[in-house]
């Protein structure tokens, strides 16, 4: 029985360790010409190989990130466990960079630094944060996160997700007529969705038509859920502000792509949030604890929602 990582070698060597001191009996490869393929339970990666069949005794996928998109999971065979990465660092780090987006649109950063740009000295009026309202598409383990952090700023929140969540200080909402209401009352919109067939394309036009005219966007889910052109036109006739970008399709951006020079976006190449080796080791290792005390691990993926 192996766990096989798949991952960048600075990394593996660091869960190496961990697993050495946590789970001894567990051998621990990361190179997969040099294991049995038949020993593989336990395989960590970012996209799944190309010969994933070799393992025909693999029980559980671990995602080295949160998403699981990347790996098309109809092509995983349905015995297998896929699991996403649920981990302190990487929450950490999505609370930070969207702290950062929201403030940076809350203060009207886009527009100062047009203003630079040009030497003009100019304050604008600020809203203060009682008023801005600020929601979150998303109510999984970051979108809860972020809300949690952006609580003391005293911004008006507010979040959607597919099922009806409780969230104190937070006004939630789910479903097609939930999403209007949010959308309408929203000033300040993070979508922290994962990538699926429901909500690939999801942020166009005809959302941006339902925020108040001069909202912001801030784009930390994934790349295909998002319409260029429309983001650009929203940005170009005033009816968004600004906004603060973190995932494209394609990644990288091309040269020449049009966000990279447009004024009113921030863009940042998808490192809104990065797995933690040292923080990730040690949950994939509890899971591994729980998968064999007969637990289900946790990030388990309903593989019908696709997430
Ligand atoms: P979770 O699975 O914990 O949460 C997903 C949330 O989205 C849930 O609240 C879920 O609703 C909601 N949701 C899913 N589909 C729909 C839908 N069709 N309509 C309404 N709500 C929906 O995911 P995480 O919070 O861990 O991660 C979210 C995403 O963030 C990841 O999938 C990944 O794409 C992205 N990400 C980006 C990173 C970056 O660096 N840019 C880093 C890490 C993650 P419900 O609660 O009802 O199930
Ligand atoms: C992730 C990511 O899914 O980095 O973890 O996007």
């Amino acid at each position: 029985m192996t766990f096989l990582f798949h991952s960048d070698a600075r990394r593996g060597a660091i869960f190496q360790e961990a697993f050495a001191h946590d789970l001894p009996d567990l051998p621990f490869s990361m190179d997969p010409g040099a294991v049995d393929p038949e020993s593989v339970r336990y395989l960590i990666t970012w996209t799944v190989p190309q010969d994933l069949q070799r393992y025909r005794n693999l029980e559980v996928l671990f995602s080295i990130g949160a998403g699981v998109d990347q790996f098309h999971i109809a092509d995983v065979p349905p015995h297998v466990k896929v699991v996403r990465m649920v981990e302190e660092g990487i929450v950490r780090m999505m609370q930070e960079y969207v702290t950062l987006a929201v403030l940076s649109l809350h203060r009207d950063l886009p527009a100062y630094l047009i203003q630079q740009r040009t030497e003009l000295w100019k304050p604008l009026a600020a809203v203060q944060a009682p008023e801005r309202r600020v929601g979150v598409l998303g109510l999984g383990m970051l979108g809860q996160a972020v809300l949690e952090r952006l609580k003391p700023f005293g911004f008006q929140l507010a979040g959607w997700s597919r099922t009806q969540r409780q969230i104190e200080g937070v006004t939630c909402q789910a479903g097609d007529a939930g999403l209007k209401k949010m959308l309408s009352a929203t000033d300040i919109l993070i979508c922290l969705l994962p990538l699926t067939d429901e909500t690939r394309g999801f942020l166009d036009a005809d959302l941006f038509a339902r925020l108040p005219e001069g909202a912001g966007l801030v784009h930390t889910g994934r790349g295909p859920q998002l319409n260029h052109e429309d983001l650009l036109a929203a940005l170009d006739s005033g009816r968004l502000s600004g906004a603060v970008i973190d995932v494209t399709d394609p990644e990288p951006l091309p040269p020449g792509h049009a966000f990279w020079s447009h004024p009113r976006i921030l863009l940042t190449p998808h490192v809104a949030s990065v797995t933690q080796p040292q923080t990730a080791a040690r949950a994939v290792i509890d899971n591994i604890k729980r998968l064999r005390s007969g637990l289900d691990p946790v990030g388990l993926v309903d593989r019908r929602r696709g997430y």
